[in-house]
């Protein structure tokens, strides 16, 4: 077993280091390489996916990502900025299927900015295609408007895009994902405006055909937005395009109380995966020990299960988490009145302590 453990930048270093602790803590054998990503690997390479950590990413069966980014390379030309690592990744490796659950924690119920009733038990997943869409579509660019309101004028444009196969493979995992939970599936569009989202939806009905045994119901992304913080508990699978899962995923977190807990998993159609936590590389607490290293850990634990093949270690990361969670151990991002706040360092220590 084979893991690529690239950190990257800000808070990456210090909440990998803790999802690497916790693996060792089990009793299996994992071969670990560590390499540059983002902004370090600029600062190193000059370049945020230097060949050498992409070749160590295609040859690994999983890769354990921590976060890219930071203010001080917004001033580089696009294709250097660390954004570009994860992406980069995304199209190399061919990791079309993003999965992004969002648990709500017994304990963290009241950290949730909804009222408690409306996100306990919350337990939603969604999957985002990842490899196509408005992100990769080409053409792309910046020129002097051949035409539109202001002909002439400097102008920038992207290209949002979708093939019949592209959709109906992401369909195919949703609808698989949905058969092993409650059966239900929500497909999020903007049928009523793009194109692109009609093909989405003309497939994902047509895909439906093959798993009569899924409820499928169609919703416009602007609705969907609106439902999961009016009423989250009605869905259970979503699936949705690359930009809408973009801007979803990080408003269904909010509803478990904080983005730190939210795990990730990218994968292929071999299985091999990326694994990173949901949220981003939070400079402004980069170095400070405060950030919470579950997302992270949890990220770890759903490599175990979708890449390694090892779902009993991935149930007892699982546990353990829920078991320090249950002992009041709160990073700032979740803490409240009464528990007891720790750092990301006793954190993941409290987690490999309560893997028993
Ligand atoms: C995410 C992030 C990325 C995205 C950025 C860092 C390129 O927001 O994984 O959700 O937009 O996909
Ligand atoms: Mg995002």
């Amino acid at each position: 077993m084979k893991i690529a453990v690239l950190p990257g930048d800000g808070i990456g270093t210090e909440i990998v280091a803790e999802a690497v602790k916790v693996l060792n803590s089990l009793d299996l054998k994992f071969e670990m390489e560590e390499a540059p990503v983002g902004g370090a690997a600029y600062d190193a390479h000059g370049h945020p996916l230097p060949d050498s950590t992409l070749k160590l990413a295609q040859q690994a069966d999983a890769i354990l990502f921590g976060a890219v980014g930071d203010w001080k390379y917004d001033k580089l030309d696009r294709p250097l900025r660390p954004e570009q690592a994860i992406l980069g990744l995304r199209k190399h490796l061919g990791l079309f299927a993003n999965f992004r659950p969002a648990i709500c924690y017994e304990q963290l119920t009241h950290a949730s900015s909804l009222k408690p009733e409306l996100v306990a038990g919350l337990d939603i997943l969604i999957i985002r295609e990842l490899t196509g869409d408005i992100y990769f579509g080409q053409p792309r660019g910046r020129r002097v408007a051949p035409d539109g309101h202001f002909p002439g004028a400097e102008e920038a444009f992207d290209t949002m895009r979708y093939s019949r196969p592209e959709v109906e493979r992401i369909a195919r995992v949703a609808f698989e994902a949905a058969r092993k939970r409650s059966k239900r599936l929500t497909s999020v569009d903007k049928a009523n405006v793009l194109e692109t989202f009609q093909l989405w939806k003309d497939v994902v009905t047509e895909v439906h055909k093959d798993y009569p045994d899924v409820a499928l119901d169609h919703m416009y992304v602007d609705n969907a937005a609106m439902q999961l913080v009016k009423e989250p508990k009605r869905f259970d699978v979503v699936v949705t395009g690359n930009m809408f899962g973009d801007i979803l995923s990080d408003e269904a977190s909010m509803l478990t109380g904080s983005i730190g807990m939210l795990p990730s998993a990218s994968l292929n159609d071999k299985k091999q995966g990326l694994y990173e936590p949901s949220h981003g590389s939070a400079p402004d607490i980069a170095g400070k020990g405060v950030a919470n290293p579950l997302a992270t850990i949890l990220s770890a634990a759903m490599m175990l299960r979708f890449s390694l093949n090892k779902p009993e270690a991935a149930d007892r990361i699982e546990s353990a988490v829920k078991k320090v969670l249950a002992q009041g151990l709160r990073t700032p991002d979740i803490y409240s009145e009464g528990t007891t706040k720790v750092g990301t360092r006793e954190m993941g220590e409290a987690v490999v302590k309560a893997l028993g």
